[in-house]
């Protein structure tokens, strides 16, 4: 096909309709032709429906293929539509929210997870994922934390690169879809953690640590990159052209495809960067934003921009060009349905092995925070309470696309399902509500605790709670769950608590009730199972935290990576004045990031090297000897963390560089190698780009971001 004399062809407003993607709903053209639904709230025309080049918010194979005919039927030039969806963590098998997969540390979980869900939505006849998010969150109070992989630019790049290859492949199997890196860029950002709002923030931050996800993303190839809703240094993303043009295609060689988030191009009016949709039409082209999601000022503007000579005919062909190189490349032009099979859908759908992926990723990402010998549970146990909001329900998170909450495993029936000898009774103790204080429902919670063997108490957020427009000023259970738990484990102190979170919570006054804490956070279709197995050690922990969890909403924003400062305060403990602390709370986190739990105990030795000292061409190995030192086989997820001990610009206390998770049996021991690189050492300097410097660095391989014996490093111009 020759794209160049097809858009040759093309009139401008089927070039603009190439540039335009509308929902589901505003495709259906009426026999009569009148535009019913959002279209006629957008004032389309019946070419400009006909013409459209991509759609979002359908559901399922057979919709897309009638869509997709209707579509066939009107299109004068006979364009395919690209399909696409938000498949966050699974399209109807729905595995654990990304900030779960993140604390897997598991980059082959993250990518099979993926794979799964690519083969589903191919199916499903979807075209194109808008995932992965890839933006570093360190404020909890933000909605959409559930739907990052947390606060380290390393983990989030090697998290991006994996989803990645899990959609992609190599964009030649029948199962691979196209990804869309989103939200471009730093939308993790925004201000005290309330979402859409205002990001600021000098180049260095922006450099070291909210960008390397994205810029990891299109190393990989990623195929289309998704504008953020934000602000970034006083411009919206979507008509931001030093993000787009100047970084993300001259500096990053990005020619792909370029679409806005919802109605965000529009929204620029109420940003109040533009006066007018024409302007915003302007702007937008003009920064290489292609595809205008869900609203239409470049079909309604840019005739005119064109007219007065402020947008030019080949900036519009060129975008045009990026979208039909998609579909082409993806073989659409060959086949309007690609591999979209209703029957097949059904038949793959939840199917076993999908499951099986499905609950490993749970299994491998639900973190043990707290445990004072009272788990693994005995699974001799015949009385078992489940109690709480959320003791018989399927968790799938905000984003479950188009999975179901009744088609997942809750932890009732998962201990059901692992204990068929046992009675399993459920008891809810209290609503799920925010602020809930009616306990009215606790009396009957505590009967059952107390004449049950062991009890697992389910608390947190509902997805509801967490996922777009919903970010919470405070993070603490309520004080109906708080009630529920002091009670619950006062009757009986068997009892484990496991919390349903799309974020870290605050857990200060409650954290010491509980004889032991999992992190299940959004857990998918099989989260009861893999919760069970993991409560009654038929799998053991291996989870880590990529999100720090702050002790009050008052330490917020806090992360591992930050800087020492002048002042730095020792521990919590000493009540030195005149440094940086709090007088209330101390400064040290309630957990870590890199902080996890397991059934197993493991001694790491003090890092040994292969030279101390490094050049630009000369790396190093660093070895450390780890030991299971418990009777029961486990994975340690391997942190090296490096410290610039002083630079031209100030540099974090540390920061990740590389992880393994390593399994060992009970009693193994391993040595594990790290190779050391002066690429790790690099940072965006005052020269405005990214470099190293000679000098003195410390290391830590450990198996959390606040433990571990350190080495010195010396960086030099020749040995
Ligand atoms: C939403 C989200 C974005 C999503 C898009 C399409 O507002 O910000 O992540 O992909 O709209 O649903």
């Amino acid at each position: 096909m020759n794209l160049k004399q097809l858009i040759k062809k093309m009139t401008l407003e089927q070039k603009l309709a190439q540039l335009s993607q509308f929902t589901a709903d505003c495709l259906s053209v009426t026999a009569s032709g009148a535009i019913s639904g959002p279209a006629g709230e957008l004032a389309l025309t019946k070419e400009q429906v006909s013409a459209t080049g991509s759609t979002l918010n359908y559901i399922g194979a057979d919709m897309m293929k009638g869509i997709q005919d209707e579509h066939m039927q009107n299109d004068p030039n006979k364009i395919p539509l690209l399909f696409m969806q938000d498949v966050i963590h699974g399209y109807r098998t729905i595995y654990p929210i990304p900030l779960a997969i993140g604390a897997s540390f598991d980059d082959q979980l993250a990518e099979d997870c993926c794979r799964m869900a690519a083969k589903e939505s191919a199916l499903g006849g979807v075209h194109v994922v808008f995932s992965p998010m890839v933006d570093l969150a360190r404020d909890p109070r933000w909605g959409r934390c559930m739907e990052t992989t947390g606060e380290d630019p390393y983990l989030n790049s090697q998290m991006a690169r994996a989803m990645v290859r899990g959609y992609q492949g190599k964009m030649k199997g029948k199962y691979d879809v196209a990804a869309c890196v989103k939200h471009f860029a730093c939308y993790g950002g925004a201000e005290a953690g309330r979402d859409y709002n205002t990001v600021d923030m000098s180049m260095r931050n922006l450099q070291d640590y909210y960008l390397p996800a994205y810029k990891a993303a299109i190393d990989e190839d990623v195929e289309m990159v998704m504008t953020s809703f934000n602000l970034l240094n006083g411009v919206p993303s979507s008509g931001n052209k030093w993000l787009m043009n100047d970084t993300l295609r001259k500096k990053w060689g990005f020619d792909g495809i370029v679409i806005s988030d919802y109605n965000a191009i529009r929204e620029m009016n109420m940003h109040g960067y533009c006066a007018t949709e024409k302007d915003c039409a302007e702007k937008s082209i003009k920064a290489t934003c292609d595809i205008e999601m869900r609203s239409a000022t470049y079909l309604q503007q840019v005739p005119n921009l064109i007219i007065e000579g402020k947008i030019k005919m080949k900036d519009i062909d060129k975008a045009v060009l990026r979208v039909l190189k998609l579909k082409e490349k993806m073989g659409l032009f060959e086949n309007p349905y690609l591999v979209a099979d209703g029957e097949k859908e059904e038949k793959v759908c939840l199917c076993k092995e999908h499951r099986e992926i499905a609950r490993k990723a749970a299994e491998k990402s639900a973190v043990l925070l707290k445990n004072n010998g009272v788990l693994p549970f005995d699974t001799s146990a015949k009385k078992v309470a489940v109690i709480g909001p959320f003791a018989d329900k399927g968790m799938i998170g905000f984003w479950a696309c188009l999975g179901k909450a009744e088609e997942a495993v809750s932890v009732a029936q998962g201990v059901k399902n692992l204990l068929p000898d046992a009675t399993v009774t459920c008891q809810e103790g209290c609503s799920s509500k925010l602020n809930e204080t009616d306990i009215s429902g606790v009396e009957k919670a505590v009967e059952l605790a107390k004449e049950s063997d062991i009890v697992i108490l389910t608390v947190g957020e509902e997805a509801y709670h967490s996922g777009e427009g919903n970010s919470r000023a405070e993070i603490k259970l309520s004080i109906a769950q708080q009630t529920l738990i002091k009670q619950v484990v006062k009757a009986n102190p068997k009892t484990a608590v496991v919390l349903f979170n799309g974020r870290p919570l605050v857990l200060n006054g409650i954290i010491d009730d509980m004889p032991a804490l999992v992190d299940a956070w959004q857990p998918g279709t099989e989260g009861g199972n893999a919760i069970a197995n993991l409560l009654f050690g038929k799998v053991n922990f291996s989870a880590k935290l990529p999100m720090t969890f702050p002790k009050t909403e008052g330490q917020i924003p806090i992360y591992y990576n930050s800087f020492r400062t002048g002042r730095p305060k020792g521990d919590d403990s000493s009540d030195a004045g005149y440094c940086s602390r709090y007088q209330d709370v101390g400064n040290l986190p309630l957990f870590p990031f890199g902080y996890g739990l397991s059934y197993s105990t493991f001694q790491i030795s003090k890092p040994t090297l292969s030279t101390n000292v490094i050049t630009k061409k000369d790396k190093l190995v660093a070895e450390v000897t780890v030991k299971n030192t418990s009777n029961v086989d486990g994975e340690v997820v391997l942190q090296a963390y490096i410290g610039d001990d002083y630079a031209s610009l100030v540099r974090p206390v540390k920061e990740l560089k590389d992880y393994k998770k390593v399994m060992l049996k009970a009693g193994e021991e391993k040595t594990v190698k790290f190779k050391i690189t002066e690429e790790m050492l690099r940072f965006w300097s005052a020269n405005d780009k990214f470099e190293s410097e000679y000098g003195s660095f410390t290391l830590w391989i450990s198996d959390c971001s606040d433990t571990g014996e350190s080495v010195k490093v010396e960086y030099v111009k020749k040995r």
